[in-house]
Parts: C-alpha cells; sequence; structure tokens
C-alpha cells in the first residue's frame, strides 16, 4: 500500500485518479475546500471502504492554506510514497499577485511550495516520486512571460505559460534531487471535465465541436497518472523520460524546455517561496 496525497482530487481527472488507486492505497485528498473534499471522500469510501483517506482543504493561491497542509501531513505522516500536483484551472480573465499571473501562481507556486514543504517526507519513502499534470498545450507556453506582468496576455497564453512551468518544474526537480526522489509531467490526454467552463470565445467554439468525437472520459484521463503513481520505478526510469502521455514517454514540444530555463525558474520561483518554507524544505 502506498500513501498518495492528490491535489484537486475533488473533481475530473483528480477525482477519477483517486478512485482508480483507492482500493489498494491510502489518500490524502488536496483539496479547495472541506466540503468539496469530504463529498469527494465519502464517493470513494463507498468503492474501497478500506481505505484510509484524509482531506486537507488548500487554495494554491493562498500559501499560508498551503503550509498548514503540509504541516499536518508532516506530522501524521512518516513518509509518502507520491505526490500528484494535479489541480489546474483555465483562467476566466487575466490577474496578477504582485508581477506573478494569477494561473502561475496557482498552478506552478503553490504546488512548488507544497512539494518543496513536503520533500522530506516523500524523501522517507522507499521509491518517492512527483507528478506533475501539465498539458500538450505547454507547446505554446513562453519562458519569457514568468514574473513579469506582460501587456494584452491571453487566458490561452496564460494557461500555456503554467503548463509549460509545470514540465520546467519537473526538469528542475529531476536536476536537482539527483535520484532521491523522481519527477514526472504528463498530459491527460483532451478531458471532458468542468476545465473548460471559463473558456470563451473561438477557443470555446472549437471544443464544443471536438468535444463529441475526441474527448476522454475523465477515467481514461486518469490513466496516465496512475500508471505513473504504479509502476515500478525500474521502469518507467528506463525511459529516461520525464513527460508522458497515453502511460508512454513522450517528447517535450517546446524549445524554451531547456536545463537553463527550468534552473532560472527554479531559482525565481524559491525567490519568491522562500518565506514560506521550513528549514527542512530548503535544498
Ligand atoms: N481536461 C483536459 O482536457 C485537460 C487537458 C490537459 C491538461 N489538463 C490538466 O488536468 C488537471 C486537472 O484538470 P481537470 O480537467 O480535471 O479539471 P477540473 O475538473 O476543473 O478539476 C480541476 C481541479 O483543480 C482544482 N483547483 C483549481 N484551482 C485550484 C486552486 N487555486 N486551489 C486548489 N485547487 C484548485 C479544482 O478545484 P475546484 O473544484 O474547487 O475548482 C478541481 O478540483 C489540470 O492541471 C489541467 O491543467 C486537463
Amino acid at each position: 500500500m502506498k500513501r498518495i496525497v492528490i491535489t484537486g482530487a475533488n473533481a475530473g481527472i483528480g477525482l477519477a485518479t483517486a478512485k482508480f488507486l483507492a482500493p489498494q492505497n491510502e489518500l490524502i485528498l488536496v483539496c479547495r475546500t472541506q466540503r468539496k473534499g469530504e463529498t469527494a471522500a465519502a464517493s470513494i469510501r463507498l468503492i474501497a471502504p478500506r481505505t484510509p483517506v484524509t482531506v486537507l482543504p488548500v487554495d494554491l493561491h493562498d500559501f499560508a492554506s498551503v503550509q498548514l497542509a503540509a504541516m499536518h501531513i508532516q506530522s501524521k505522516f512518516d513518509s509518502i510514497d507520491v505526490l500528484i500536483n494535479n489541480a489546474g484551472y483555465y483562467p476566466k480573465r487575466i490577474e496578477y499577485i504582485g508581477q506573478t499571473e494569477k494561473t502561475l501562481y496557482a498552478s506552478h507556486l503553490g504546488h512548488m511550495l507544497l512539494t518543496l514543504l513536503l520533500l522530506p517526507t516523500l524523501e522517507m519513502a522507499a521509491e518517492p516520486r512527483i507528478i506533475n499534470v501539465s498539458s500538450a498545450l505547454h507547446w505554446r507556453g513562453n519562458a519569457q512571460h514568468f514574473f513579469r506582468q506582460i501587456p494584452g496576455l491571453s487566458t490561452f497564453q496564460a494557461y500555456a505559460d503554467a503548463k509549460l512551468a509545470n514540465i520546467l518544474f519537473t526538469m528542475a526537480l529531476n536536476q536537482k534531487m539527483e535520484s532521491r526522489v523522481r519527477a514526472f509531467a504528463l498530459h491527460p490526454g483532451v478531458v471532458a471535465t468542468n476545465f473548460d467552463r471559463d473558456i470563451r470565445g473561438f477557443f470555446k467554439f472549437l471544443i464544443e465541436a471536438a468535444k463529441p468525437l475526441f474527448y476522454l472520459t475523465p477515467e481514461q484521463g486518469a490513466a496516465t497518472s496512475v500508471y505513473l503513481a504504479n509502476a515500478p520505478t525500474s521502469a518507467i526510469q528506463a525511459a529516461k523520460a520525464c513527460y508522458f502521455a497515453n502511460s508512454r514517454p513522450t517528447q517535450i514540444q517546446n524549445a524554451g524546455a531547456t536545463a537553463a530555463n527550468a534552473d532560472d525558474l527554479w531559482q525565481r520561483s524559491y525567490e519568491v517561496l522562500l518565506p514560506h518554507l521550513s528549514q527542512a524544505a530548503t535544498i
């Protein structure tokens, strides 16, 4: 039995991932509100009554809530085997927190803070791994956009930038952690979830046209997350890849996905997060 933390576990791909993993594993559901998390936990207990399920409320925009959840996990559990940074959203509008676009703030910085705070607990597991849910849309991301206010930035571009950041963060983790903890990023496929609720205009039109033809169910969309959580380390490391789709290693499709950009994102993110990191999490 592994102990698995999943963010955004109350809906869509995250909930489907939790349900697949529930029968054999212990779950910690990190959800925006306790109420949504408890509803998800109740639906999981229906299919896996013996599975230990803990719910922790975290809004990834709110670093204090990330710290509280991490403290709770550290105090209650000796080790964590898998952290699945799944939560994400397509922005309704462009907003900034300081110099950081809000989607990047939650999707990248919120997850990086959670990851760094949990690293000491992850390192206590036999084969720890971190799984970051990115998107094929990372191909449109621009590493030069991070931590800057960009005039005329579209919501589509902001989303793509955040998804590129998920991949660069994965690369940086592997560079920094050497073999102590392995990190993987993935594209779940194009999946029918609540995800597109705030998309407007021509992109929405394309989505609606494509839905009956191409969309996967959340259960199908969870497959690569479940594969990466379950597969023996030897099998996934043999691939020497850090980005997966359809449960297979896949080429990263962005020329900006370089070791230098990964290191730059890490350094600049680290500066922002440093006041929120405990001593144990500074690496
Ligand atoms: N659906 C697709 O076609 C697709 C394609 C490529 C990649 N992805 C990625 O897959 C992941 C899961 O998305 P999904 O399709 O399952 O969408 P979803 O059904 O909208 O679920 C997203 C989850 O993330 C949570 N979340 C969003 N912002 C949060 C915040 N600030 N703090 C805490 N939790 C937050 C949501 O909580 P609430 O319920 O409270 O909003 C929800 O639980 C995302 O990272 C997304 O980028 C999806």
